[in-house]
């Protein structure tokens, strides 16, 4: 067969520079934030350069194209667009940050945020991104949002099935009744015509890593979601939200099964570029990133930049306990924790923020001991570590989940290292959270299924 090259990205957040001047408010929410704020539109610059010079046939985007949903950022985000057709193919869903769902919009001026941004509604999304899939759709579903999902040839013998979830109808992201139907109808139909279906949702079907942490960023009912899409015969769905990168597969109970790549956030660390060759052997997922963007003058290395953006999530609050009460409680209210509630708990975290902040595993291993659960620990993989700072393993687990490249997947020790040390909660008689602890910290190290992943 002839080969098709597709180009998934997700999550570009666009936000507009217009809706900020660089004061403390913005430096406290752009602080909050794995992904990035004021750079978005020379990420995304950078990224679209990259992608127009490909050899992609096609490129999806698969949704919260906006930070927002400010009418201003996706103004400048379409113009992007347009650019970028002029090389590309380009197939746009949006999502629930594209209408600002949560009525939540912002822009920030000195220690001030204001929420009198215009922002789009839902039913003004499919005419404004109608040149980018809609147009071309061999059929359209229109939601009760006035949103669209649609089906588009995007290839000789490839079609894509791109499909809006942002609401069912019943309390959660997922589909109608009817626009189960008509996705069904759509599966049977590229069927019939000889086509390989390829689906993209913004929202997840899997719970990626384990349900605690991503159970919640799925469609509502996720595991009926997906068996009703698997035994429709869709076996390859593309997913954003999460902003992590991670492949499972799910099976459906007649034993139908559907392989989901999440794709990470192209705003946040690790920048991603998912590309798909749909081949004889099926697809190969080959990642790149954004190499190099330019923001404020300079040329930024793209991978470093992201990379302390996303670690300075954690230290931020960890740092703001070391510098007063008050520090800590602003910094706590720009992450949604209700900062005046907790702000009292800066005298346990500080101590804490100390040992976070100097702190090396060998100096973990002793304080287990001191408290008696030191029998726990991998003797051979904390010699191993024993020099390593404890705050490297914590940016390290972030990045992990983040990239889809764990990092115990490699290193017998260094699992055996953290998973040992995670054990020792079980002296503190919390078993069953120690279990979904095991099982998510097992998720985010062996988190390495894009390594010449083919579906
Ligand atoms: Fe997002
Ligand atoms: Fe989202």
């Amino acid at each position: 067969m002839k080969e098709t090259k597709l180009t998934f990205i997700t999550d570009t957040h666009h936000f507009s520079k217009t809706l900020s001047d660089g004061g403390r408010q913005y430096k406290l929410r752009s602080g909050s934030d794995q992904k990035c704020l004021m750079e978005t539109g020379d990420i995304i610059d950078a990224a679209f350069r990259q992608i127009a010079d490909s050899d992609a046939d096609a490129v999806m985007i698969i949704g919260d194209v906006t930070n927002d949903g400010e009418r201003v950022s996706h103004e400048e985000f379409r113009e992007k667009l347009y650019a970028l057709q002029k090389k590309k193919k380009v197939y746009v869903i949006t999502a629930t940050h594209d209408w600002c769902s949560d009525d939540n919009p912002r822009r920030y001026c000195g220690n001030a945020t204001w929420h009198d941004v215009p922002v789009m509604a839902s039913d003004e999304l499919r005419d404004f991104y109608y040149d980018f899939g809609p147009n071309e759709a061999v059929s359209e579903f229109i939601t009760h949002l006035g949103t669209s999902s649609y089906a588009v040839d995007i290839g000789e013998n490839v079609r894509l099935l791109a499909l809006n979830d942002d609401q069912s109808g019943l309390g959660g992201a997922g589909f109608s009744e009817e626009h189960f139907q008509w996705i069904e109808a759509q599966a049977a139909k590229a069927a019939a015509d000889g086509k390989i279906l390829i689906a993209m949702e913004h929202h997840p079907l899997i719970a990626h890593i384990h349900p605690m942490v991503f159970g919640g960023s799925c469609v509502k009912d996720r595991e009926m979601v997906a068996s009703r899409l698997a035994d429709a015969g869709i076996r390859y769905m593309f997913v954003g939200h999460t902003h992590i990168q991670c492949i499972d597969t799910f099976t459906s109970k007649n034993g139908n099964t559907l392989k989901e790549v999440n794709v990470g956030s192209l705003v946040g660390y690790p920048a991603p570029i998912v590309n798909v060759t749909v081949c004889d052997a099926g697809l190969k997922i080959d990642v790149d990133h954004v190499k190099t963007f330019t923001y404020e003058g300079e040329t930024v290395d793209a991978l470093p930049y992201l990379q302390k953006h996303a670690t300075d999530l954690f230290d931020r609050v960890m740092e703001g306990a070391l510098i007063s009460k008050a520090e800590f409680a602003d910094r706590l209210s720009a992450l949604g924790v209700k900062g005046k509630d907790f702000g009292n708990l800066v005298y346990i975290v500080k101590p804490l923020a100390k040992k976070y902040f100097h702190m090396k595993a060998s100096g973990v291993v002793k304080l287990l001991r001191a408290l008696g659960c030191g029998g726990c620990v991998d003797k051979q993989a904390a010699e191993k570590f024993k020099d390593k700072p404890l705050i490297d393993f914590v940016h390290e687990t972030w990045l992990s989940m983040l990239d889809g490249h764990g990092r115990g997947a490699h290193d017998k020790d260094y699992y055996n290292l953290v998973m040992s040390v995670a054990n020792a909660l079980v002296h503190v008689r919390a078993v069953k959270l120690t279990l979904q602890i095991r099982q998510m910290l097992h998720g985010i190290l062996t988190n390495d299924r894009f390594e010449n992943a083919v579906l």
